[in-house]
């Protein structure tokens, strides 16, 4: 019998609890292991009442439950990056397989925590760490090992999207399809990491250095939240072809690797462009087998139960024998990569200038621009004016952001130019 411990009884835990019970079986006839929770570490233990769970595998000392002789397999959900590192670290040095979905600590902590897997020779799992039920990782390791993966898009936060989605559906503004979401229980209270693209990018860390081997900072990812997308740029964007969502991406270019979180444009026709709502995609390009894309929902009780699932039966297999006890499941963080300076990017963009109407406006605009090599590909200017201002939106060709930044300050100073300029990149596609 596989024996699990889980700590923390919360929206993911009971969801694999749940899977284990209901699944049990056809669990067992297709891996045969027979899997079991033998305990669970839950400081609220209100949270397991009315359950049929036996009081006596219910503790609320984590570490009991890691020196549980009784327990082969440990599953941090408990999330953080303090307590949950310890607990972690604690499992390893006692010899236990360890499961996390905890992205911010992979994210934050991950070199730590796999050399010292490899130290002593303990596998981690870590599945339901990016895009809950999808099961990315695996794919990343197991279907695409042939690959050198060349790049990655993702929708890796389903409240963005969610967000995003609504705001395309019902024109509505940020603000108020935010407060909706929330009252709907789509947004967290705090909803700050989801809509600023930090949880995007603590899962794009995970992703990049499974897929590059390489080891990369938070700090080392350009991050822009969806605060400031309007619905009229949404709508801007669909009468050129396109979708605005919070992409996460990754793209070598000859030895440097490019790492963003921001609102991007992607055409219609690009299969990023209809996943909605709270779901996430990750699109992922191999060199042998051209681009593929995962698809599922992001989070939740089950569907991120499901990816703890795959994870016990992984490491359970491991520990009856059926694969080898030593072959690798974690991180690598050995190859070197330059990460290449988000000033440095080069796509189009596209801009929007609150104006007013009057003539040489668009000259001047067109001149700063000129004088920083961007060149233009689509003016338009339609609309109602708004306190004497109308929207001029323009698309450019490819242009070094850095360069479009500088041209940007310099026109927003100009005395009939409003606010601040939008800049939005668009991102036709990975090749
Ligand atoms: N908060 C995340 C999201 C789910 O909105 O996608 C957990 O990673």
């Amino acid at each position: 019998m596989i024996k699990v411990g889980i700590i923390g009884f919360g929206t993911v835990g009971s969801g694999t609890y749940n899977i284990l019970q209901k699944n049990h079986r056809i669990i067992k006839e297709r891996t045969g292991l027979d899997i079991a929770v033998t305990k669970i570490a839950e400081i609220n233990q209100d949270k397991l009442s009315g359950l049929n769970i036996k009081k006596d595998i219910i503790t609320a000392d984590a570490y009991e439950l890691i020196h549980d002789k009784n327990v082969d397999i440990v599953v941090e959900l408990i999330g953080g990056t303090t307590v949950a590192f310890d607990y972690i670290v604690d499992a390893i040095k006692n010899k236990k397989g360890v499961i996390t979905a905890n992205k911010a600590l992979l994210a934050e902590r991950g070199s730590e925590i796999f050399s010292l897997a490899i130290r002593y020779k303990i596998p981690i799992g870590f599945e339901a760490s990016v895009c809950g039920g999808i099961p990315v990782i695996r794919a990343i390791k197991d279907g695409l090992v042939a690959n050198k993966i060349t790049g990655i898009m993702g929708i890796l936060n389903g409240t963005s999207n969610y967000i995003m989605t609504k705001m395309t559906e019902e024109g509505k503004p940020f603000r108020e399809v935010l407060r909706d979401a929330q009252r709907l229980g789509f947004a967290e209270q705090d909803p700050t990491y989801d809509i600023e693209g930090i949880d995007a990018a603590h899962k794009l860390c995970i992703l990049i250095s499974l897929s590059f081997g390489c080891k990369i900072k938070l700090s080392d990812i350009s991050i822009k939240g969806i605060s400031g997308i309007e619905p009229v740029d949404i709508e801007f964007a669909r009468e050129f072809g396109y979708k605005i969502k919070l992409l996460a991406l990754a793209r070598k270019d000859g030895n440097e690797l490019e790492a963003r979180v921001e609102p991007a444009m992607i055409p219609v026709s690009h299969p990023l462009s209809s996943v909605a709502d709270v779901f996430n995609a990750v699109y992922i390009m191999g060199d042998r087998v051209g681009p593929t894309m995962f698809y599922g929902r992001g989070a939740g009780s089950e569907p991120t139960g499901s990816a703890v699932v795959s994870d016990i039966v992984d490491i359970g297999q491991r520990l009856a024998g059926y694969i080898d006890k030593n072959a690798f499941t974690g991180l690598k963080f050995n190859k070197k990569i330059k990460i290449k300076e988000a000033e440095r990017g080069f796509v189009p963009f596209y801009l929007r200038f609150m104006a007013q109407d009057k003539p040489g406006v668009l000259s001047q605009i067109s001149g700063i621009l000129a004088k920083y090599s961007i060149s233009i590909s689509t003016v338009i200017q339609k609309g109602r004016k708004e306190n004497g201002y109308v929207p001029i939106v323009m698309l450019t060709h490819e242009a070094i952001e850095g360069d479009l930044k500088k041209a940007i300050k310099e026109i927003d100073t100009l005395p009939f130019i409003k606010g601040e300029t939008i800049c939005i990149r668009i991102e036709e596609g990975l090749s």
